[in-house]
């Protein structure tokens, strides 16, 4: 499957780093607290490692690449 010029994923796993959410969602947190998505494109958390959970604030890029996701 590809996309044409006009679509993009709604969903972007990036290497080593977030996933990118496009639109609007309501992710739920280990603790089971649910937060909704503000902005067009929202980065959520997959190293564990962020300050603002479950948001990513840029933390996976100075942890060891072999503890990255
Ligand atoms: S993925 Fe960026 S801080 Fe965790």
């Amino acid at each position: 499957m590809s996309l044409n010029e006009f679509e993009h994923a709604d969903v972007v796993l990036c290497p080593g780093g977030p996933l990118l959410l496009r639109g609007e969602h309501v992710i739920e947190d280990d603790k089971g607290g649910l937060h909704r998505t503000t902005r067009p494109v929202s980065a959520v958390c997959r190293c564990g490692k962020s300050a603002k959970q479950p948001w990513c604030d840029g933390t996976h890029k100075v942890i060891p690449e072999r503890a990255r996701p």
